[in-house]
């Protein structure tokens, strides 16, 4: 399985960035972490961030043709940005959305996610391991699908004169 580990806007100050509120590890800690996870799951991962609208949507687009799933930090475009969630609908690829803080305790323009009702599913408030989260979910769900997918395809083979 592949997965792109996609981080959105302002998150490459991660480290010097509100400590108080994301911590003090870098984005470099953080795709660290992800890719200790992944290798564990023997799920292939690569991680980019952008700070752009435009360069996350095109990096969606991208992902439909190299990646099983896509992990996303839209970072505040979460908040308003109907194009990401879009593009999100369009790839037809899972997408879970992770944050690192809890997003539904903060300001009251962090509450609404509107790239969050696109997505396969959400994770907030668990620092990096929001990321790790996600990447077990995806990981737990491929597994799944494997095992309902096999036996059927077992039995044919086994029927075969
Ligand atoms: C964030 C939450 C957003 O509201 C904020 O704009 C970020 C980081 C998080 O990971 O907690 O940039 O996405």
């Amino acid at each position: 399985m592949r997965i792109l580990v996609l981080h959105g806007p302002n998150l490459n100050l991660l480290g010097t960035r509100e400590p108080a509120v994301y911590g003090t590890h870098s984005l470099g800690d953080v795709d660290e972490l992800v890719r200790a996870e992944a290798r564990g799951l023997a799920v292939e991962i690569a991680c980019e961030q952008y700070n752009g609208e435009g360069a996350m949507i095109d990096a969606l687009h991208a992902a439909r043709a190299k990646y099983d799933a896509v992990i996303i930090n839209p970072g505040a475009y979460a908040h308003y940005s109907y194009a990401i969630a879009d593009a999100i609908r369009a790839i037809g690829i899972p997408v879970v959305e992770v944050h690192l803080s809890n997003t539904a305790a903060r300001e009251e323009f962090r509450r609404t996610s509107v790239t969050a009702a696109a997505c396969r599913g959400y994770i907030g408030g668990f620092g990096a391991d929001s990321y790790v989260l996600a990447l077990r979910a995806l990981a737990g769900e491929e597994g799944a699908r494997r095992l309902r997918i096999s036996p059927p395809q077992a039995i044919e083979q086994e029927n075969q004169p």
